[in-house]
């Protein structure tokens, strides 16, 4: 049978929010199998903000795509055809091949996982239990390594990763306190995934705010947005603070990235300076497996809450994308593609 593949391709490198022009809807027809081959119809495609960095024609967390390249991305998927022993019709996967309805790839790609039985839907193989919920756990354990006892402080709080930092931190014993944009948001924060404090940057004055909630300092900032709010966090860190970097979302739109300070430049002038870095999920590759099933136990016991902002249709993708970078998702932002 022949099926008809829609799949974006980058156009034109985008000057600051990237607009539909960027990209090109195209068709293939996929045809017949070769040996070793599988055949993936994708359920829903994660939407990130690390794709905008991919964008630009420039190095970011790895080399940039090329016009004409298919759009970065990881989907969920179940196998529909099958020439491989090693994979059978109706296997649930996450592949890592870009904004695409329909996913032919070799069995050998390093970038398919089997999805473990679960009883949560296909999608939070994308989220909590996906590359953001990794990233959350190896970012704070590996990186942040909070104490019981210590106080937390995350940004972008009510997302993809702040939410199950904020979460895991509160399990480990520490008082967590989440900064987010918008009075919505931020109740959700602290009602729902139950963080101590949360702050509304948009509405509240953030220094302010952290004086009461922290009176102590602040001993782990987990970073996901650089920018102001990194200034404000940096009065409050205590003598041996970490601050893992994950991310900062505030500048991923500036013309002239290269240019722009970084949360790494910000805490490197600080005196004491705290111990940072920037750190990448990939760096834990080989915990991947491990640490999607501690999160699923978390996830089995009711101990970390998610929530997903789900797009409907594959062709909103470059508006989901627009709506991450300005702050419009709320939760694990995807597209439901079947
Ligand atoms: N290092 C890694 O391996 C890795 C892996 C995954 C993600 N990340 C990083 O982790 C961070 C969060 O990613 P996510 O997937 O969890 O996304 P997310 O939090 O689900 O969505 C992005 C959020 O960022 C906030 N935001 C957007 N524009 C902003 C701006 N100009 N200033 C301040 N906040 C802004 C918005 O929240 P508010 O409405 O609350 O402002 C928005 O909802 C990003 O920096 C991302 O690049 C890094």
């Amino acid at each position: 049978m022949n099926y008809h593949n829609s799949r974006f391709l980058l156009n034109k490198r985008p000057k600051g929010m990237p607009e539909d022009e960027c990209w090109a809807l195209d068709t293939e027809t996929i045809t017949d199998l070769n040996h070793n081959e599988i055949l993936i119809q994708s359920e829903y495609l994660s939407i990130d903000p690390y794709m905008r960095g991919k964008m630009n024609d420039s190095l970011s967390y790895t080399p940039p795509l090329k016009i004409g390249e298919v759009m970065v991305g990881e989907s969920v998927g179940r196998v529909i055809e099958s020439k491989s022993k090693n994979y059978a019709v109706g296997d649930l996967v996450t592949v890592h091949q870009g904004w695409q309805t329909y996913i032919r790839t070799k069995d050998s790609d390093p970038s398919i996982l089997k999805v473990p039985e679960s009883k949560f839907n296909s999608s939070i193989f994308l989220g909590t239990l996906g590359m953001p919920g990794r990233t959350a756990y190896f970012g704070l354990n590996y990186v942040g390594k909070p104490q019981p006892g210590e106080t937390l402080v995350v940004s972008a709080a009510s997302g993809a990763v702040g939410g199950v930092v904020g979460q895991l931190g509160k399990q480990m014993g520490c008082k967590v306190i989440g900064i987010a944009g918008g009075p919505e948001k931020s109740k959700f924060v602290s009602e729902e995934l139950k963080f101590d404090q949360c702050i509304d940057y948009k509405n509240e004055n953030v220094v302010e705010k952290l004086s009461e909630f922290c009176p102590d300092g602040i001993d782990v900032y987990f970073e996901n947005v650089g920018g102001e709010i990194t200034k404000m966090i940096s009065k409050f860190l205590n003598k041996g603070a970490r601050v893992p970097i994950c991310g900062f979302i505030s500048k991923y739109n500036s013309t002239n990235i290269a240019g722009e300070e970084t949360p790494f430049h910000v805490l490197s002038t600080l005196n004491p300076k705290p111990r940072h870095r920037f750190f990448v999920v990939t760096e834990w590759l080989n915990k991947f497996e491990e640490t999607t099933y501690i999160l699923h136990d978390h996830m089995n016991r009711g101990e970390i809450k998610t929530r997903e902002s789900i797009t409907q249709g594959f062709e909103n993708a470059p508006q989901a994308l627009r709506d991450v970078l300005s702050g419009r998702n709320f939760g694990k932002q995807l597209i439901k593609i079947k």
